[in-house]
């Protein structure tokens, strides 16, 4: 599985997303930005190279990934729910695909509140909600119930998208803007990244579902891409707020 080739393609979701939400915050100015959960730095790399721009990740193999692609961003291994910044450190904090991987978001969410400073923004750019995702034909509809139970053996959250509103009123952060994606899912697939999708798909199924159904189904996804019937939309929730 190429996960760097996977991350990108996320990022690309929300690369308009990040382009109005950033404009918003004042991005271009601020002098201190975090991204907490960072990966392999695929959105470190596009931010202002005149900041002092921090990444943050649970995973030393990740931020040996990310050393590469944002050679110049400060990478920190350290947990998102004890952040190892003191407070008011940056000007912006922001997360992307992370909250869903959490035990407790809203602490999450508190420590970015603490570590930002007064005035400054929380972002959390992108957080599914599978119980909400939209699979035509119908025949396809069981790909989704799959993708949600294997986040779910993953650890993750599938549904946590519809509670990010009610995250930041927790973490008492007071949401500017909060919405979801249209983009996400919507589009057709290119070819590389249908492989991609399936690549991941058949990772997560690996041993859960039969190898049989799953083959069937890709069968059946492929057919319905070809023939322009093919609808594959997974709501995607974002908010911010100022602190
Ligand atoms: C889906 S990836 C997203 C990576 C990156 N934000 C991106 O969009 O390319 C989620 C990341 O969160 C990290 N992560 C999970 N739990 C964490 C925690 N408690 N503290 C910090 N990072 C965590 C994972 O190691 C992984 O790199």
């Amino acid at each position: 599985m190429d996960w760097q080739a996977r991350f990108s393609q996320q990022a690309g979701w929300t690369r308009e997303l990040r382009a109005y939400a950033f404009d918003k915050v004042g991005l271009a100015d601020a002098r201190r930005i975090l991204e907490v959960g960072c990966g392999r730095g695929a959105l470190l790399a596009e931010l202002p190279a005149r900041a002092a721009v921090h990444g943050l990740d649970l995973e030393p193999f990740r931020l040996a990934e990310a050393r590469i692609h944002a050679p110049d961003a400060v990478l920190t291994c350290g947990d998102a729910l004890a952040l190892p910044y003191p407070s008011a450190s940056f000007d912006i904090a922001f997360c992307h695909f992370l909250l869903l991987w959490l035990t407790d978001p809203t602490q999450a969410l508190r420590e970015m509140k603490r570590v930002t400073q007064r005035h400054g923004y929380v972002l959390a750019l992108a957080e599914p909600d599978y119980s909400r995702r939209v699979d035509r034909p119908k025949a396809l509809t069981a790909l989704g119930r799959w993708q949600a139970e294997s986040l779910r053996r993953q650890g993750a959250d599938p549904h946590l998208g519809r509670r990010l509103a009610g995250l930041f009123a927790e973490a008492g952060i007071t949401i500017l803007e909060t919405g979801n994606l249209r983009g996400v899912g919507t589009h057709p697939l290119m070819p590389e990244e249908w492989e991609l999708e399936w690549a991941v798909l058949e990772a997560d199924l690996a041993g859960n579902v039969p190898a049989r159904r799953v083959q069937e189904m890709k069968k059946l996804d492929e057919a319905a891409w070809r023939r322009g019937e093919r609808v594959l939309y997974v709501p995607t929730y974002f908010a911010w707020g100022r602190v």
